[in-house]
């Protein structure tokens, strides 16, 4: 079976953002998670909706959930100021959005914010994470984060704290009667020192998580540090999962 993936969308932009100041721009509705958009089961998140990204909060609120966005997901329940979920479950797991009422006019309600994946972890058997050939890794040379497991896993995501804001998405393929995916980094376009995670999950249920496969420390060998606030350079090789489009997985 060969398995084809239909649109994946950068949005390393959303990353800029994160690593330098706010420096102005339009009103966008933005939905927000804190601690992690990974939620272990029986964990607890707290959802804001914001009108300037990380400053002006909505006040009253309503959340929408799996692209339905004509239905709240408690009838006619306002939140204020925030929203906390928990103990969360697998049925929690999905893609959020939000529209808010301004402080200013009551009844005016802005626009949907872009979805929010939820992800439940800790369902399925953890997968295990490699680095080839290894986790130190010379300065200008590549490394690959291979995810496996032996159960059959359609999605592997990606997770650090630092590199990928959202998970990394990656296809899992059929290996040995299990499901393997190989992720390669060439460590001078990127920042990739870091601790990775991995997690699987299947079709029918792809923000329904494994628990994380233990961590992965990456060393880079022979270079000098970065700045505070440069703007990544490997903003552009990074390509995240589109929330609002799952791929869709085809047997041929
Ligand atoms: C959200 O708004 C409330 C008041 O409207 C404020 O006290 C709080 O600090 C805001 N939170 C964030 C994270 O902006
Ligand atoms: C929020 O909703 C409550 C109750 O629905 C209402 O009394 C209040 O005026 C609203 N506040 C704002 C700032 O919209
Ligand atoms: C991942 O990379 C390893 C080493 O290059 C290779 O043996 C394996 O087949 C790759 N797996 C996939 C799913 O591409
Ligand atoms: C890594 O990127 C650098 C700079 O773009 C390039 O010169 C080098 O050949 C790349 N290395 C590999 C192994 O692709």
């Amino acid at each position: 079976m060969s398995l084809m993936v239909v649109s994946v969308v950068c949005v390393g932009f959303f990353l800029v953002q994160r690593t330098c100041p706010y420096t102005g721009g339009q009103d966008k509705t933005f939905l927000s998670v804190q601690p992690s958009a990974l939620v272990p089961q029986g964990g607890h998140v707290t959802l804001r909706c914001y009108y300037r990204r990380g400053f002006n909060n909505f006040t009253n609120f309503t959340l929408y959930k799996d692209d339905r966005s004509h239905v709240p997901i408690f009838h006619n329940r306002i939140f204020q100021q925030s929203f906390l979920m928990g103990p969360v479950t697998p049925a929690d797991a999905g893609t959020y959005r939000c529209r808010g009422s301004y402080p200013h006019s009551p009844t005016e309600w802005s626009a949907l914010s872009d979805p929010l994946a939820i992800m439940v972890t800790g369902v399925h058997r953890k997968p295990s994470l490699l680095a080839l050939p290894g986790p130190l890794v010379k300065s200008g040379e590549t490394v690959t984060l291979q995810c496996s497991s032996d159960i059959v896993f359609e999605h592997f995501f990606l997770h650090s704290e630092v590199t990928f804001e959202k998970p990394l998405h990656l296809v899992g393929e059929l290996h040995g009667g299990g499901s393997q995916a190989n992720y390669s980094i060439n460590s001078t376009t990127s920042d990739l020192e870091e601790t990775f995670r991995c997690y699987g999950s299947v079709t029918h249920s792809p923000y329904v998580l494994s628990a994380p496969s233990d961590p992965l420390d990456i060393v880079i060998t022979g270079r000098l540090p970065s700045g505070p606030c440069h703007p990544r350079r490997n903003l552009q090789m990074l390509r995240f999962f589109p929330y609002r489009t799952l791929p869709v997985v085809r047997p041929e």
